[in-house]
């Protein structure tokens, strides 16, 4: 047999195959089209096998090779019917059984593309600028002991700030805020990220120059500007003849930097137990003034506290709200909305 007629007969016997395997629909019939084409004595392959026989021996090669590339497509279409017969048996599928498993021809379905949480790439955004200004980024807990969240920031243990009614206390083994003295030290989400400039300067000797940003709990009513959970970008930085100045500075360079262009900052006097003197910062940015969060220099009680000498050294502290800065920046006018969820308002950004 010439080559072309050989190749032309395994191309009919092919398509022949697949038609009858595609359109089988039961059991019987796959079976039935299994023994016309691939039966074992004289099914069609096996015919064809014969012709393969009579090709002249230099197109043997060639024959052979398009001979097995059909038995295997062939074999494949057997396995497709019973493949698809197994699952419209698992669907109790009657109807779908002779069509096919889907149609090919529908419109695939997009799959959305997520993004970073708009707080997140914020977070992302300031620990940038922080770094360029030479602040490296520390972390703490969100679980805290009253060391880190008051005592060590100079709160004592009569002061208001501890009251149970404002800060979020756990109650394990039994401890809770209300029975000090009991061994066991209560423990609660800490309140604000002041207490990771304690956790550093514990372990650090000055200089010290850091970030910290995270969540922090305070059982305030949802509103406008508050959540019970919010994050903080807490600063820190402990050097010789540090000065408030420095502090202004910092946080301009910062303000421009995050908002970009014409950004005003305004101090306000304030107090805070762990900074002497402290203040309000404000921004303004399109004319109008937001309250971004509280700073100072650092209190001497603290940096005794932590074993520094406040004759040697001296520092600033800040501490922002990370949703009113991404709020400011953003026009969003209700920071409840950063956690409603809902993927209309988060796709914006
Ligand atoms: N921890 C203060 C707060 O949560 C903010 C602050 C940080 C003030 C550092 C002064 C210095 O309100």
């Amino acid at each position: 047999m010439a080559l072309p007629d050989f190749l032309a007969t395994l191309e009919k016997l092919l398509t022949a195959a697949e038609d009858a395997f595609a359109a089988a629909g039961d059991a019987p019939t796959v079976e039935a089209a299994r023994i016309e084409f691939l039966g074992a004595k004289s099914g069609r392959l096996k015919e064809a096998q014969k012709g393969l026989g009579t090709v002249d021996k230099a197109d043997k090669p060639a024959a052979g090779k398009r001979f097995n590339e059909v038995k295997e497509a062939i074999d494949i279409a057997f396995q497709a019917a019973q493949d698809r017969l197994e699952q419209s048996k698992q669907t109790g599928g009657g109807a779908q059984a002779t069509g096919p498993l889907f149609d090919t021809t529908l419109p695939g379905r997009p799959l959305r593309l997520g993004h970073l949480h708009p707080i997140t790439q914020t977070i992302e955004h300031l620990k940038e600028i922080m770094g360029r200004l030479g602040f490296s980024a520390a972390g703490g807990p969100e679980i805290e002991d009253e060391w880190h969240n008051f005592q060590a920031l100079n709160i004592p243990p009569a002061h208001p700030a501890r009251d149970p009614l404002e800060n979020f206390y756990l109650s394990t083994a039994g401890v809770t805020a209300k029975q000090p003295g009991t061994g066991a030290a209560p423990l609660l989400l800490r309140s604000q990220t002041s207490t990771v400039q304690i956790r550093v300067m514990e372990k650090t000797p000055p200089p010290v120059r850091i970030i910290s940003l995270g969540r922090v709990y305070r059982p305030d009513t949802a509103d406008a500007t508050h959540y019970p959970m919010f994050h903080q970008i807490e600063g820190l930085l402990i050097d010789r003849h540090v000065t408030m100045a420095d502090l202004k500075s910092v946080l301009r360079l910062f303000a421009r930097s995050y908002f970009g262009g014409d950004v005003h900052i305004r101090f306000r006097p304030s107090f805070f137990p762990f900074t002497e003197p402290s203040v309000e910062v404000d921004m303004s940015w399109n004319d109008s003034w937001i309250e971004m969060g509280g700073a100072g220099m650092v209190d001497p009680h603290v940096l005794q506290a932590v074993g520094y000498d406040p004759e040697e050294v001296s520092g600033f502290a800040f501490g922002l709200g990370v949703e009113r800065v991404c709020a400011r920046r953003h026009n969003v006018t209700d920071i409840r909305e950063f956690y409603k969820n809902d993927v209309r308002f988060l796709e914006q950004f």
